[in-house]
Protein backbone atom coordinates (compact mmCIF):
# COMPACT_ATOMS: atom_id res chain seq x y z
CA UNK A 1 0.00 0.00 0.00
CA UNK A 2 3.04 1.95 1.31
CA UNK A 3 4.16 1.35 -2.39
CA UNK A 4 1.68 2.34 -4.40
CA UNK A 5 0.91 5.76 -2.35
CA UNK A 6 4.41 6.31 -2.93
CA UNK A 7 4.29 5.84 -6.38
CA UNK A 8 1.30 8.58 -7.18
CA UNK A 9 2.39 10.77 -4.56
CA UNK A 10 5.66 10.93 -6.91
CA UNK A 11 3.76 10.88 -10.06
CA UNK A 12 1.53 13.84 -9.11
CA UNK A 13 4.15 15.77 -7.52
CA UNK A 14 6.02 16.18 -10.99
CA UNK A 15 2.41 17.00 -12.41
CA UNK A 16 2.35 19.88 -10.05
CA UNK A 17 5.97 21.02 -10.66
CA UNK A 18 5.97 20.58 -14.25
CA UNK A 19 3.21 22.57 -15.27
CA UNK A 20 3.50 26.54 -15.08
CA UNK A 21 1.34 27.71 -12.63
CA UNK A 22 3.02 30.72 -11.38
CA UNK A 23 3.52 33.87 -13.28
CA UNK A 24 6.85 34.97 -14.27
CA UNK A 25 9.30 35.89 -11.16
CA UNK A 26 10.36 39.05 -11.77
CA UNK A 27 11.92 40.46 -8.67
CA UNK A 28 15.01 38.76 -6.97
CA UNK A 29 12.42 38.48 -3.89
CA UNK A 30 9.90 36.71 -6.14
CA UNK A 31 12.74 33.47 -6.37
CA UNK A 32 12.94 33.55 -2.86
CA UNK A 33 8.62 33.72 -2.25
CA UNK A 34 8.41 30.73 -4.92
CA UNK A 35 11.05 28.68 -3.13
CA UNK A 36 8.92 28.32 -0.32
CA UNK A 37 5.62 27.83 -2.45
CA UNK A 38 7.16 24.89 -4.25
CA UNK A 39 8.38 23.39 -0.92
CA UNK A 40 5.06 23.45 1.27
CA UNK A 41 3.53 22.69 -2.54
CA UNK A 42 5.42 19.71 -2.89
CA UNK A 43 5.04 18.17 0.69
CA UNK A 44 1.51 18.74 0.72
CA UNK A 45 0.98 16.54 -2.83
CA UNK A 46 3.11 13.94 -1.80
CA UNK A 47 1.33 13.73 2.02
CA UNK A 48 -2.35 13.97 0.03
CA UNK A 49 -1.41 11.38 -2.96
CA UNK A 50 0.18 8.96 -0.39
CA UNK A 51 -3.22 9.18 1.69
CA UNK A 52 -5.31 9.11 -1.24
CA UNK A 53 -3.46 6.38 -3.25
CA UNK A 54 -3.69 3.93 0.02
CA UNK A 55 -7.75 4.74 0.36
CA UNK A 56 -8.32 4.00 -3.04
CA UNK A 57 -6.21 1.30 -2.62
CA UNK A 58 -7.76 0.06 0.16
CA UNK A 59 -11.09 0.33 -0.85
CA UNK A 60 -10.15 -1.85 -4.00
CA UNK A 61 -8.21 -4.60 -2.51
CA UNK A 62 -10.40 -4.73 0.97
CA UNK A 63 -13.73 -4.38 -0.32
CA UNK A 64 -16.41 -6.34 1.08
CA UNK A 65 -17.88 -9.44 -1.30
CA UNK A 66 -21.80 -8.61 -2.06
CA UNK A 67 -22.72 -11.49 0.59
CA UNK A 68 -20.53 -10.70 3.55
CA UNK A 69 -22.42 -8.95 6.08
CA UNK A 70 -19.58 -8.91 8.83
CA UNK A 71 -17.88 -6.39 10.46
CA UNK A 72 -13.91 -6.08 9.63
CA UNK A 73 -11.54 -7.41 12.78
CA UNK A 74 -11.64 -4.43 15.13
CA UNK A 75 -8.44 -3.53 15.77
CA UNK A 76 -7.25 -1.05 18.96
CA UNK A 77 -3.79 0.86 20.05
CA UNK A 78 -0.42 0.17 17.07
CA UNK A 79 2.14 2.53 19.03
CA UNK A 80 4.68 1.84 16.62
CA UNK A 81 1.81 3.34 13.80
CA UNK A 82 1.26 6.40 16.48
CA UNK A 83 4.44 7.09 17.13
CA UNK A 84 5.04 7.35 13.01
CA UNK A 85 2.75 9.32 12.04
CA UNK A 86 3.12 11.82 15.10
CA UNK A 87 6.38 12.26 14.33
CA UNK A 88 6.06 13.23 10.92
CA UNK A 89 4.27 15.74 10.85
CA UNK A 90 5.98 17.32 13.12
CA UNK A 91 9.05 17.08 11.49
CA UNK A 92 7.29 18.21 8.34
CA UNK A 93 5.59 21.15 10.02
CA UNK A 94 9.09 22.61 11.77
CA UNK A 95 10.31 22.14 8.86
CA UNK A 96 8.02 24.47 6.86
CA UNK A 97 8.33 26.82 9.68
CA UNK A 98 12.10 27.43 9.77
CA UNK A 99 12.73 27.38 6.19
CA UNK A 100 9.59 30.04 5.59
CA UNK A 101 11.03 32.17 8.90
CA UNK A 102 14.57 32.34 7.14
CA UNK A 103 13.00 33.33 3.87
CA UNK A 104 11.01 35.94 5.26
CA UNK A 105 14.20 37.60 7.01
CA UNK A 106 15.90 37.61 4.04
CA UNK A 107 13.09 39.02 1.64
CA UNK A 108 12.38 41.88 4.32
CA UNK A 109 15.49 42.75 4.70
CA UNK A 110 15.99 46.42 3.90
CA UNK A 111 19.19 46.98 2.51
CA UNK A 112 21.68 50.11 3.66
CA UNK A 113 21.49 51.85 0.43
CA UNK A 114 18.13 52.03 -1.05
CA UNK A 115 15.14 53.84 -2.84
CA UNK A 116 12.39 55.00 -0.92
CA UNK A 117 8.88 55.33 -2.83
CA UNK A 118 5.79 56.31 -0.54
CA UNK A 119 2.42 54.70 -1.85
CA UNK A 120 -0.79 55.64 -1.04
CA UNK A 121 -3.66 53.72 -1.24
CA UNK A 122 -7.11 55.54 -1.65
CA UNK A 123 -10.86 54.53 -3.11
CA UNK A 124 -9.84 53.64 -5.54
CA UNK A 125 -6.25 54.52 -7.04
CA UNK A 126 -3.04 54.44 -5.92
CA UNK A 127 -0.55 57.43 -6.45
CA UNK A 128 3.64 57.04 -5.75
CA UNK A 129 5.25 59.95 -4.41
CA UNK A 130 9.30 60.22 -5.13
CA UNK A 131 10.27 62.16 -2.22
CA UNK A 132 14.11 63.06 -4.03
CA UNK A 133 12.57 64.39 -6.49
CA UNK A 134 8.89 65.77 -4.65
CA UNK A 135 7.18 63.80 -7.48
CA UNK A 136 4.02 62.47 -7.59
CA UNK A 137 2.64 59.58 -9.97
CA UNK A 138 -0.29 57.46 -11.12
CA UNK A 139 2.44 55.22 -12.14
CA UNK A 140 5.33 53.14 -9.86
CA UNK A 141 8.10 53.65 -12.67
CA UNK A 142 11.39 51.81 -10.80
CA UNK A 143 15.10 51.55 -12.13
CA UNK A 144 15.85 47.61 -12.54
CA UNK A 145 18.00 45.47 -10.41
CA UNK A 146 17.93 48.40 -7.70
CA UNK A 147 16.29 47.86 -3.85
CA UNK A 148 13.10 50.07 -3.23
CA UNK A 149 11.67 50.31 -0.22
CA UNK A 150 7.59 51.25 -0.24
CA UNK A 151 6.56 53.15 2.49
CA UNK A 152 2.74 52.41 2.43
CA UNK A 153 -0.55 54.25 3.71
CA UNK A 154 -3.76 54.65 3.07
CA UNK A 155 -6.02 57.55 3.39
CA UNK A 156 -9.36 55.77 3.73
CA UNK A 157 -9.88 52.08 4.34
CA UNK A 158 -7.53 49.44 4.17
CA UNK A 159 -5.92 48.48 0.50
CA UNK A 160 -3.17 45.85 -0.27
CA UNK A 161 -0.36 46.17 -2.59
CA UNK A 162 0.47 43.32 -4.78
CA UNK A 163 2.09 43.07 -8.15
CA UNK A 164 1.66 39.51 -8.89
CA UNK A 165 5.16 38.76 -11.03
CA UNK A 166 6.97 40.43 -7.67
CA UNK A 167 5.25 38.36 -5.02
CA UNK A 168 5.62 40.63 -2.33
CA UNK A 169 2.32 41.94 -1.13
CA UNK A 170 1.32 44.02 1.89
CA UNK A 171 -1.74 45.94 3.39
CA UNK A 172 -1.57 49.90 3.14
CA UNK A 173 -3.61 50.60 6.45
CA UNK A 174 -4.97 54.20 7.14
CA UNK A 175 -3.02 55.62 10.25
CA UNK A 176 -0.37 53.12 10.03
CA UNK A 177 2.99 52.80 8.02
CA UNK A 178 3.96 50.03 6.54
CA UNK A 179 6.72 48.70 3.98
CA UNK A 180 7.61 46.51 1.53
CA UNK A 181 11.16 46.11 -0.12
CA UNK A 182 11.23 45.26 -3.71
CA UNK A 183 14.09 44.58 -6.63
CA UNK A 184 12.61 44.25 -9.66
CA UNK A 185 14.70 41.78 -11.86
CA UNK A 186 13.44 42.69 -15.42
CA UNK A 187 12.25 45.38 -17.34
CA UNK A 188 8.70 45.49 -18.51
CA UNK A 189 5.43 46.87 -17.49
CA UNK A 190 3.38 45.16 -14.62
CA UNK A 191 0.16 46.03 -12.79
CA UNK A 192 -0.19 47.12 -9.55
CA UNK A 193 -3.13 45.41 -7.81
CA UNK A 194 -5.27 45.96 -5.05
CA UNK A 195 -5.96 42.77 -2.77
CA UNK A 196 -8.07 44.32 -0.18
CA UNK A 197 -11.84 44.38 -0.85
CA UNK A 198 -11.97 48.19 -0.30
CA UNK A 199 -15.42 49.44 -1.39
CA UNK A 200 -17.47 48.98 -4.96
CA UNK A 201 -14.40 50.15 -6.95
CA UNK A 202 -12.22 47.49 -5.80
CA UNK A 203 -11.66 45.83 -8.79
CA UNK A 204 -10.80 48.06 -10.87
CA UNK A 205 -8.16 49.53 -8.35
CA UNK A 206 -5.37 49.19 -10.95
CA UNK A 207 -2.03 50.39 -11.52
CA UNK A 208 0.74 50.85 -14.00
CA UNK A 209 4.08 49.59 -12.87
CA UNK A 210 7.24 50.51 -15.33
CA UNK A 211 10.59 48.83 -14.73
CA UNK A 212 13.37 50.53 -16.97
CA UNK A 213 16.67 51.05 -17.16
CA UNK A 214 18.40 52.80 -14.48
CA UNK A 215 19.24 56.24 -17.30
CA UNK A 216 14.93 55.57 -18.52
CA UNK A 217 14.40 56.10 -14.64
CA UNK A 218 16.19 59.76 -14.52
CA UNK A 219 14.56 60.92 -17.81
CA UNK A 220 11.26 59.41 -16.46
CA UNK A 221 11.69 61.14 -13.30
CA UNK A 222 12.81 64.37 -14.31
CA UNK A 223 9.85 64.90 -17.47
CA UNK A 224 7.37 64.02 -14.31
CA UNK A 225 8.76 66.75 -12.39
CA UNK A 226 8.61 69.06 -15.50
CA UNK A 227 5.33 68.07 -15.94
CA UNK A 228 4.27 69.01 -12.59
CA UNK A 229 5.95 72.34 -12.50
CA UNK A 230 4.05 73.10 -15.94
CA UNK A 231 0.76 71.76 -14.80
CA UNK A 232 1.36 74.10 -11.44
CA UNK A 233 2.32 76.94 -13.39
CA UNK A 234 -1.29 76.67 -15.43
CA UNK A 235 -2.93 76.17 -12.18
CA UNK A 236 -1.50 78.96 -10.63
CA UNK A 237 -1.80 81.46 -13.54
CA UNK A 238 -5.28 80.35 -13.63
CA UNK A 239 -5.71 80.99 -10.01
CA UNK A 240 -4.61 84.29 -10.10
CA UNK A 241 -6.34 85.60 -12.69
CA UNK A 242 -9.31 84.02 -11.33
CA UNK A 243 -8.72 85.12 -7.70
CA UNK A 244 -6.29 88.21 -8.26
CA UNK A 245 -6.73 89.50 -11.51
CA UNK A 246 -9.36 91.85 -10.64
CA UNK A 247 -7.49 94.07 -8.33
CA UNK A 248 -3.95 93.71 -9.41
CA UNK A 249 -2.06 94.10 -12.85
CA UNK A 250 0.20 91.25 -13.96
CA UNK A 251 1.51 91.04 -17.53
CA UNK A 252 1.84 87.32 -17.93
CA UNK A 253 -1.56 87.03 -16.84
CA UNK A 254 -2.65 90.13 -19.02
CA UNK A 255 -4.35 91.52 -16.42
CA UNK A 256 -4.82 95.02 -15.57
CA UNK A 257 -6.41 95.53 -12.31
CA UNK A 258 -5.75 98.81 -10.60
CA UNK A 259 -6.77 98.45 -7.18
CA UNK A 260 -3.94 96.88 -5.46
CA UNK A 261 -0.25 97.59 -6.48
CA UNK A 262 0.77 96.38 -10.06
CA UNK A 263 2.98 93.26 -9.36
CA UNK A 264 5.22 93.35 -12.23
CA UNK A 265 6.51 96.29 -9.72
CA UNK A 266 6.48 95.22 -6.19
CA UNK A 267 7.24 91.30 -6.61
CA UNK A 268 9.87 91.67 -9.15
CA UNK A 269 12.98 90.35 -7.48
CA UNK A 270 11.15 89.40 -4.35
CA UNK A 271 11.40 86.18 -2.78
CA UNK A 272 8.93 83.05 -2.19
CA UNK A 273 8.75 84.01 1.59
CA UNK A 274 7.78 87.93 1.26
CA UNK A 275 5.25 86.82 -1.34
CA UNK A 276 3.37 83.69 0.52
CA UNK A 277 3.27 86.85 3.38
CA UNK A 278 1.84 88.97 0.98
CA UNK A 279 -1.07 86.38 0.08
CA UNK A 280 -2.14 85.08 3.71
CA UNK A 281 -0.78 88.22 5.67
CA UNK A 282 -1.57 91.38 2.89
CA UNK A 283 -1.54 93.96 6.00
CA UNK A 284 2.27 93.09 6.80
CA UNK A 285 4.26 95.08 4.39
CA UNK A 286 1.95 97.55 2.21
CA UNK A 287 3.74 99.11 -0.45
CA UNK A 288 4.29 102.92 -0.59
CA UNK A 289 0.53 104.25 -1.95
CA UNK A 290 -1.67 102.04 -0.78
CA UNK A 291 -4.07 101.58 2.41
CA UNK A 292 -3.93 98.86 4.74
CA UNK A 293 -7.34 96.05 4.94
CA UNK A 294 -8.31 96.49 1.28
CA UNK A 295 -7.26 93.32 0.37
CA UNK A 296 -8.92 90.34 1.93
CA UNK A 297 -6.54 88.65 4.65
CA UNK A 298 -8.33 85.21 3.97
CA UNK A 299 -6.48 83.82 1.19
CA UNK A 300 -4.95 80.98 3.33
CA UNK A 301 -8.78 79.73 4.03
CA UNK A 302 -10.10 80.36 0.76
CA UNK A 303 -7.23 78.68 -1.02
CA UNK A 304 -5.50 74.92 -0.59
CA UNK A 305 -2.09 74.61 0.64
CA UNK A 306 -1.70 73.12 -3.58
CA UNK A 307 -3.24 76.23 -4.86
CA UNK A 308 -1.55 78.29 -2.62
CA UNK A 309 1.56 76.93 -3.69
CA UNK A 310 1.42 77.16 -7.13
CA UNK A 311 -0.05 80.79 -6.92
CA UNK A 312 3.44 81.40 -5.14
CA UNK A 313 5.56 79.51 -7.45
CA UNK A 314 3.40 81.10 -10.51
CA UNK A 315 4.29 84.44 -8.96
CA UNK A 316 7.82 83.87 -8.39
CA UNK A 317 8.58 82.74 -11.74
CA UNK A 318 6.47 85.33 -13.88
CA UNK A 319 6.27 88.67 -11.88
CA UNK A 320 8.58 91.66 -12.79
CA UNK A 321 9.85 89.09 -15.82
CA UNK A 322 8.23 89.69 -18.59
CU1 LIG B 1 -8.25 49.21 -2.72
CU2 LIG B 1 -9.26 47.10 -3.04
Amino acid sequence: MVLVGAAVGVALALVAVLIPWLPSADSQQAGEIDKVYWFVTIICVAIFALVAGVALYAIWRFRAAPDDPDDGAPIHGHTGLEIVWTAIPAVLVTAITVYSGVILTKVEDIPKDHRVVEVTGQQFAWSFHYPEADVTSGQLALPVNEPVELKLTAKDVIHSFWVPEWRMKKDAVPGLDTNLVITPSKEGTYTVVCTELCGLGHATMRAQALVMSPSAFDKWLSDEKAKAAQAGSAAGKTLFTQQCGTCHSLADAGTSGEVGPDLDKVLSGKDEDFIHESIVDPNAEIAPGYQPNVMPGNFEDILTDQQLTSLVEYLVKTAGKS
